[in-house]
C-alpha cells in the first residue's frame, strides 16, 4: 500500500520522507492556502523532495481551463499529477489529459458511480473522501469496498487513493479493503508508530541492560 502525505507543509513532508515511508504527496487549494506560499514555489519544492507523484489541483470549473491549468502544473515537475474535481468538466479534462499521457487524480469522489466515470476516463487515481462521508453520518469505508469490487470486476488500472483519512483506523481499514494508496495528514503516519507496550518493553530492556554494566561497540 502506498502512503501519500496530505499536506503542503514541506518541513512535515521532509521529516516523514527521511523515514523512507513516503510514496507521494497530495495537496488541494485549502492546503496550499494554509501554507501561505505561492503554489508554483511550494509544489516545485515538494516535487523535488519526494520521488513519487505529487498532486497539484486545478481551480477552473470548465474543462478547457482545467486542461490549461493542468499543462501549467505539469511544467513544474515530471512527478506532478494533475488533480481535477469529479464534475462533468473534470471528467472531460481527465480524458483529454490522460490521453496526452498526463497522470490525473480525480478528487472529491463520494460515490462508486463517480469512481466508475473516472476509471472510464483513464484517471490514474480516484480519490474517494472517506472522512467527509463519515462527517455526514455515512460509512465512508463502504465506498472503498464498493469501488475495489467494481474496479476488480473489469480490471481498471485506476488506483484507489483513499482520501480525507483522519485517523489510524481509516488507514488500516483502507489497507484491509485493498486500497492502492492512502493519503492522510502527517500526524496519522506518526500515530502508526505508537504503542504503549513498545515504550514499556523498551524501558525494561534498557533498565536490565544498564544493570549488566556492558557496552555495545
Ligand atoms: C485529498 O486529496 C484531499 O486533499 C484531502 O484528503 C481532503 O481531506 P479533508 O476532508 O480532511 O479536508
Amino acid at each position: 500500500m502506498k502512503f501519500f502525505v496530505d499536506t503542503a507543509d514541506v518541513s512535515e513532508i521532509r521529516k516523514l520522507n527521511e523515514l523512507g515511508i513516503v510514496d507521494g504527496v497530495t495537496t488541494n487549494p485549502t492546503l496550499i492556502a494554509k501554507s501561505g506560499r505561492p503554489i508554483r514555489e511550494v509544489l516545485a519544492e515538494i516535487c523535488d523532495t519526494v520521488d513519487g507523484p505529487v498532486s497539484g489541483e486545478t481551480v477552473s470549473t470548465d474543462a478547457v481551463g482545467m486542461v490549461r491549468e493542468g499543462h501549467w502544473l505539469r511544467e513544474i515537475a515530471d512527478n506532478l499529477t494533475v488533480k481535477v474535481p469529479l464534475t462533468v468538466d473534470g471528467i472531460k479534462a481527465t480524458k483529454i489529459l490522460s490521453d496526452e499521457g498526463i497522470p490525473v487524480n480525480v478528487t472529491l469522489c463520494f460515490s462508486s458511480a463517480q469512481a466508475l466515470l473516472a476509471a472510464k476516463a483513464g484517471a490514474t487515481f480516484i480519490s474517494p473522501f472517506v472522512g467527509r462521508l463519515d462527517d455526514i453520518g455515512l460509512e465512508g469505508m463502504n465506498l472503498i469496498q464498493d469501488i475495489r469490487l467494481i474496479y476488480d470486476n473489469y480490471g481498471f488500472d485506476t488506483e484507489i487513493l483513499t482520501a480525507s483519512a483522519r485517523h489510524v483506523p481509516h488507514l488500516l481499514e483502507a489497507a484491509r479493503l485493498g486500497s492502492d494508496v492512502i493519503t492522510a495528514p502527517p500526524k496519522v503516519f506518526w500515530q502508526l508508530f505508537e504503542h504503549p507496550m513498545t515504550d514499556k518493553g523498551l524501558a525494561a530492556f534498557l533498565a536490565d541492560w544498564e544493570k549488566t554494566g556492558q557496552k555495545l561497540g
